[in-house]
């Protein structure tokens, strides 16, 4: 706490809790898991949490920070501050991209949300409670075989989030959020405690943190960083419009490392609870986008009052998976009313946007499960589905957290910045301010290049 007369303590934890809202959510639990899954764990995890550390986590204070001053849509302060800095760059560019990457990646994190809300109703109704392996499997493959279902849970996603950001009710969900999240680390704390008791926890343990073992490629560097990027929701832009509603009492550094912590301990309670059950069960750890949907069933199905356990976990992941797309849908709403649109209007016409594009995700887990529209050029066996969210995450983030640390690092002024933050203690600053400078441009495009020249998809 400062010195100040009135402190403003609640609204602090308020902006903390609810950009940590925002990243939170199904990057966490979902692709965290599920990625680190496909591409054999350790490596992958390593590469990741150095990512976290000396990358993503500066730029999303990079990104906060350009919110902060330009206090506006991304692209609306993204331009202020080139005429400030007297660039001639186009700096609003990569926030009209990055408008683009919000809306496709909102497209597959409907989808996967509509699942989890439907396993919800499912354990609403004693779904999961002594199920075997192979029922929960069933379950999977079935919602996804009718395109119907998917396309019905996805457009009542779609429809909460829009009517939260058009009613904007952010207020109510601030609330929210205080409960919401720690009732979410509790749950995630127990499972992990039920994993503990499991007999595959040492072998998840060693899948995940034994680094001796680890696999290295160009891809697997590739994912770990898009999934550092992804789960701090770093390079399009949310976190920017959230930085401009930030009170001028947030200490913004501190503020953003306790989002990164929050974040990451979300990712590796949910790993550490995740992985057990899929080694104790003898599931492949390689099993895709799906892997969440049999393991998280099956560990509420060997639990007394699993079916009540189930349905609340499903609530708070939705809820969690809410408060990460209503950071999705609002940048470009912002936009669309700086135009002259509607609130209302603006959520609502970009939520179809976003439904219309779903359909994609929805194909590639049943009829469209083989196709592979850029085999030809040579991204063989990946389905719609795996070309929006490996493109997004792997290619359009990182490279929009390197304009926004190019941004800070090279256009502004480095003691405005200082001022900005605010940051006392010059080392730590120094530091971070090298990172950007250096580290970050240097890392992004030795990254590219390896993946170019190393084969990377
Ligand atoms: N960080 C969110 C999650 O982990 C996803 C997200 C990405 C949200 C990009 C906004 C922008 O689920």
């Amino acid at each position: 706490m400062s010195k100040r007369e009135h402190p403003s303590f609640s609204s602090r934890i308020g902006f903390i809790l609810v950009t940590a809202g925002a990243a939170v959510g199904l990057g966490n639990v979902w692709s965290f898991t599920y990625v680190a899954g496909k591409n054999g764990g350790g490596g992958f995890v390593l590469i990741y949490l150095l990512t976290l550390a000396f990358i993503a986590t500066p730029v999303f204070m990079a990104e906060m920070l350009l919110g902060r001053l330009g206090k506006a849509s991304t692209p609306t302060s993204l331009k202020k501050l080139q005429t400030s800095a007297g660039s001639k760059l186009p700096w609003a560019l990569p926030a009209w991209i990055g408008l683009v990457a919000t809306i496709l990646v909102l497209s597959f994190y409907a989808v996967i949300s509509g699942q989890v809300m439907a396993y919800g109703w499912e354990a609403l109704q004693g779904g999961f409670a002594g199920w075997e392996k192979d029922q929960i499997i069933a379950l999977d493959k079935a919602f996804k075989a009718d395109p119907s279902v998917p396309i019905f849970w996805s457009i009542l996603f779609l429809v909460a989030t829009a009517a939260i950001v058009s009613l904007d009710i952010r207020k109510g969900l601030e609330r929210a959020s205080r409960l919401m999240m720690p009732v979410l680390f509790v749950m995630l704390i127990g499972l992990v405690i039920f994993a503990v008791l499991r007999a595959g926890f040492g072998a998840a343990f060693n899948f995940l943190f034994g680094f001796n073992e680890m696999q290295l490629s160009p891809k697997i560097l590739m994912e770990a960083v898009g999934q550092a990027f992804f789960t701090l929701s770093v390079g399009v832009g949310g976190i920017m419009l959230y930085g401009s509603y930030m009170g001028d009492d947030v200490n913004l550094p501190k503020a953003s490392l306790w989002i990164v912590l929050m974040d990451l301990s979300v990712a590796l309670l949910a790993g550490l609870a995740i992985f057990p059950i899929l080694f104790s069960a003898n599931i492949d750890p390689a099993a895709g986008p799906g892997l969440v949907f049999i393991t998280l069933p099956l560990a509420f199905s060997g639990i007394p009052g699993g079916a009540i356990l189930a349905f609340v976990f499903f609530l708070l992941l939705t809820f969690a998976a809410i408060t990460s797309a209503i950071s999705l849908l609002s940048p470009p709403t912002a936009r669309l009313e700086e135009a002259g649109w509607s609130r209302a209007k603006s959520a609502w016409v970009m939520g179809a946007c976003a439904f219309v594009l779903s359909l994609a995700t929805t194909l590639s887990f049943s009829s469209w499960a083989e196709f592979h529209p850029l085999a030809f050029l040579g991204f063989e066996g990946m389905t719609p589905f795996d070309l929006i969210r490996e493109g997004v995450n792997n290619v359009v983030l990182p490279l929009g957290g390197l304009a926004f640390a190019l941004m800070v690092g090279w256009g502004l002024k480095r003691e405005d910045v200082r001022v900005a933050l605010p940051m006392e203690n010059g080392a730590l600053f120094s530091i971070w301010y090298g990172a950007l400078k250096y580290l970050v441009p240097i890392a992004i495009i030795a990254l590219f290049l390896t993946a170019i020249f190393g084969g990377g998809h």
